[in-house]
Parts: C-alpha cells; sequence; structure tokens
C-alpha cells in the first residue's frame, strides 16, 4: 500500500490521525506503517465503530442478551455406546480422515511466563512443555492407528518465530516436521472510546491478536484449509494450549459426532464452583451458544435447579471437533467481536508513549464458540473433569502449573492402579512419588498394561519413556 491510498481510504472512515506523525518518520518506520495498515482488516473495523457508537455493551455473543437463559442438553456417556463410538472414530483415524488444530496464539499474561505458553516446561520429571506433551500424544495416535495425524498450530505475530524455533529445536518432538504446519492469526488495532484506532508510537498502531475466533480466517488466508481438503481431512479436533490433560483426537467423541452428523462438537465438565471462569453452553432460541462467563450476570452463575443443582452445571473446556465443510462455511460468517475495556499504551501528541495506570481503550476479540449456533446437531459432550481438564492459567493458586502437574502425576496414578501396580501414597492420601508417562510409550491404560514389565513395582519415581 502507498501513502496516497492508505490516507484516502483512512480519511474515509475518520482514521486520518493514523499518518499524523508521518513527516517525521524515518523510510523504515513509514513502510512498517503502512504494512500495518495494509493489514488491518476494514470490515471488522467497520463493525467495531458501529458497536462503539452504540455503546460496547452491544458487543459479545448475542445469547448472553436474551433473558431467561437455559442450559443447553448434555450428552453423559457410559457402556456400549462408548464402544460402538470408539470403533466409529478409531476408523475414521485410521483412514487419515482427522486432524488436529491447537491454537496458542495467546499472550499468556495471567501466567507471568515471557515466552510461548506452549514452550512452559511442565512435567514433573522430564520438565517437558505443553507442546511437547501435547505432540508426543498425537505421535502415540499415529502409531497406534497406523495412519497421519495432521498437526495445524495458530501462533501469534508476537510468538510465530519463537514458536517454530522451539519445535525445530526439538526435532518436532518426533512427529513429521511436513504434518506439523503453523500459521499466525490475525491482528486488529486497540480503539479509544470514540472509535479512533490507538496508536502506540508515532509509525506504529497498538494491536492485539483477534481472538482464537481469528483460527477461521487465518486457516482460510494462509491455505490451511485447502491443506486438509488435500490431505483427505473431514473432522478437525481442536484445543488450547494450556490444558496437559487433554484426550487429543478422543476416538468416542470423533465416533459420537461422526455418528451425529454434526458440524461442531464440544467438550463440557461440572464446574468446580459457579464462579469458575468457564463458559457456559445454553439453548438460544432452540440452537446451542456458548455464554462467555465474563459476560453471564451473577445471578446466572448463582441459579439452582430445583433439585440443587447449579443450573449451568457444565463449563465449556474449548475442546471441539469440527467438520470441514462446517469450518470452511464459517469463514465468511464474521463471528461477532468481544470487546474488553484494557490499558492500552499510547502516543501523546508529543510522539510519547504513556503507559495508562487504568482502562483507557477497547481490544476486540472473537471466539471460535461463537459459531456453534450455526452447527447442525451439535454434540455437547460431558467427561470426568480429573481425567481431561487441569489447564495452567495463573502463576500460583488454582489452575496453576502446581495444581496441573499433580493433576497429571494423579491421572499416571490411577493408570497404574487399573494395572495392578501399588502407588505410594503418605498418610494424608498425597502421591509420595513423582511420576510421568510419555504418552508416546502410553497414552491409555490399555496401552500401558500392554507395556509395562512383568512385576512392576514403584519404589521411588517413575518416569517411562
Ligand atoms: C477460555 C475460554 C473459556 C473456557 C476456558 C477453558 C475464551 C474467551 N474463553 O478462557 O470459555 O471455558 O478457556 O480453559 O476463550 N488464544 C489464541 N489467540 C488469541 C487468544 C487466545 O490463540 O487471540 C488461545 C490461547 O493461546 C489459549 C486459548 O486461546 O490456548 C485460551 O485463551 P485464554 O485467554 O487463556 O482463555 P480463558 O480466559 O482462560
Amino acid at each position: 500500500m502507498d501513502y496516497g491510498t492508505a490516507k484516502r481510504l483512512l480519511d474515509e472512515i475518520g482514521q486520518g490521525h493514523a499518518l499524523k506523525f508521518w513527516e517525521q518518520l524515518t523510510p523504515a518506520q513509514q513502510e512498517a506503517l503502512l504494512a500495518q495498515i495494509g493489514n488491518i482488516d476494514f470490515d471488522a473495523m467497520r463493525r467495531i465503530r458501529a458497536l462503539l457508537a452504540g455503546g460496547v455493551a452491544a458487543g459479545g455473543s448475542p445469547a448472553a442478551a436474551a433473558t431467561g437463559l437455559a442450559p443447553a442438553p448434555v450428552v453423559e456417556l457410559g457402556g456400549s455406546t462408548a464402544d460402538d463410538a470408539y470403533e466409529v472414530g478409531a476408523q475414521a483415524l485410521r483412514q487419515g480422515q482427522v486432524g488436529v488444530i491447537l491454537v496458542a496464539g495467546g499472550q499468556g499474561t495471567r501466567l507471568g511466563y515471557d515466552g510461548p505458553k506452549g514452550t512452559y516446561a511442565l512435567a514433573a520429571l522430564s520438565r517437558a512443555s505443553l507442546f511437547e506433551i501435547h505432540a508426543r500424544k498425537i505421535l502415540a495416535l499415529e502409531r497406534r492407528f497406523g495412519a497421519p495425524l495432521p498437526f495445524y498450530i495458530m501462533t501469534s505475530q508476537a510468538n510465530d518465530a519463537d514458536t517454530r524455533r522451539f519445535f525445530a529445536q526439538h526435532g518436532h518432538f518426533g512427529l513429521d516436521p511436513e504434518r506439523v504446519q503453523f500459521f499466525a492469526q490475525g491482528m486488529l488495532p486497540g480503539f479509544w472510546p470514540d472509535g479512533r484506532m490507538v496508536l502506540e508510537e508515532p509509525g506504529r498502531l497498538f494491536t492485539a491478536p483477534d481472538g482464537h475466533g481469528g483460527v477461521l480466517a487465518a486457516l482460510a488466508r494462509t491455505g490451511m484449509l485447502a491443506d486438509m481438503r488435500r490431505r483427505g481431512i473431514t473432522t478437525l479436533f481442536y484445543f488450547q494450549v494450556d490444558n496437559p490433560l487433554v484426550d487429543v483426537a478422543d476416538p468416542v467423541f470423533v465416533g459420537l459426532h461422526l455418528t451425529r452428523g454434526a458440524g461442531m462438537s464440544l467438550k463440557v465438565c461440572a464446574k468446580r464452583d459457579p464462579a469458575e471462569g468457564l463458559g457456559v453452553v445454553v439453548d438460544s432460541a432452540g440452537r446451542n451458544a456458548v455464554v462467555e462467563y465474563t459476560e453471564l450476570t451473577d445471578a446466572q452463575k448463582q441459579a439452582r435447579r430445583p433439585d440443587g443443582e447449579l443450573l449451568f452445571k457444565f463449563g465449556s473446556v474449548a475442546i471441539h471437533l469440527f467438520s470441514l465443510a462446517f469450518l470452511e462455511r464459517e469463514t465468511s460468517a464474521g463471528l461477532p467481536l468481544h470487546p474488553a475495556h484494557k490499558k492500552i499504551p499510547f502516543c501523546d501528541d508529543q510522539g510519547r508513549t504513556v503507559k495508562p495506570d487504568r482502562p483507557n481503550a477497547y481490544k476486540f476479540e472473537k471466539f471460535i464458540f461463537d459459531a456453534l449456533p450455526d452447527a447442525a446437531n451439535p454434540l455437547v459432550l460431558a467427561f470426568a473433569r480429573e481425567d481431561e481438564f487441569a489447564p495452567v492459567k495463573n502463576a500460583e493458586g488454582s489452575d496453576s502449573p502446581d495444581t496441573s502437574r499433580r493433576a497429571m502425576m494423579e491421572k499416571a496414578a490411577r493408570w497404574f492402579a487399573a494395572c495392578g501396580v501399588a502407588v505410594p501414597r503418605d498418610a494424608q492420601g498425597a502421591l509420595a512419588v513423582n511420576l510421568e508417562i510419555d504418552p508416546a510409550y502410553a497414552n491409555s491404560p490399555e496401552e500401558l498394561r500392554a507395556r509395562l514389565p512383568k512385576a512392576f513395582a514403584i519404589a521411588g519415581d517413575v518416569w517411562l519413556r
């Protein structure tokens, strides 16, 4: 884009101030600013300005605004249904029809870790990173089903290079690099309440990742959807980087989703307490929708059924399945934009960057789960939390590396117990040893049973790899 075009486009939409310091910029800064302007999603910008003009409360999931929200029906599994579903899912995996999407473009601000969150060294004994834990599960599935399971990783501009380097340095954790692909999500500018974009430096707009809903546009723009088609993939398993317990491409989940002919499905678990930060699945005018925890009122969070159970008992843990056809259609859906009032650094009239000490402007994000109301026959499947969800969100306290690591070890302990191996515990019942199982060694209790040496016993720390 050249200066004349940028000026005309920006002036037309009341954003001419973005070029206010143009004359003072070096040629390199001018070029970088024009590149930023060239990357702006003008459609999203128009929608954001309309939102700000109407009061930001209008942003967010349309379902959140509905009165009389009701929970969506949830499937709880057991017995032979699970066995039948496993066979259907396993068949799709054996035929190479499944792919995996990991969203890892977030900034991990709450964890306070400097680097892509996926590089965080989490495992008790090996210090394996979140990325390694996920990648080794994919390797285990490729071996179990004898077919490729392509891995698509969404990064952001801020962590793309570091993420690629990390995988390369670690030999892609044993995966074939041809099947591990990275694609960067889009960025959106920050906005003043009056709808003007925030200039962070004289030659730079403030921008932030456009939310994991940006995955749709990014998959299309970077050719990943076409790549999936080329490889014969029909079903995509989607998850977030922060959960080391995730049952990647769980065949039972895949089988149920396929049997139902669902466009999109999701897993939910019982919330720990009414205030836990999980989105809930609601029935909104006959369609399923997710309402984010930040958009539920306290009364909605606390509401109970006559039997005393929470009305919105189940939370979404951002584990989804999509049909490829649904993803392709949704790329043109224009997901809602969710505003967040933030402390956004800005450039004053003298060109100095100011770091505000209170929220001053808005960031906007798209959420992938807002695609749910468009999906045919969605499946909402409940699972046991201790087996599949222990995210790393905070540096300390709940949902921290410490609680997540413990949950991984307790899961390993249950697998050992299922194999008849006694696990040492102290008087309070806490594990007396550290346990770690590389998913590529065993990715299920059955695989563990098949591999454990005869008369295996635990006397101290155990790291199976
Ligand atoms: C998220 C979900 C919430 C769910 C919970 C389960 C949102 C808005 N909410 O909450 O409904 O119950 O997880 O753990 O997602 N990411 C990107 N790009 C972005 C923003 C985020 O790739 O622009 C990725 C992050 O890398 C991470 C995931 O999305 O893998 C979740 O982001 P985070 O901001 O941590 O979501 P939560 O508030 O924890």
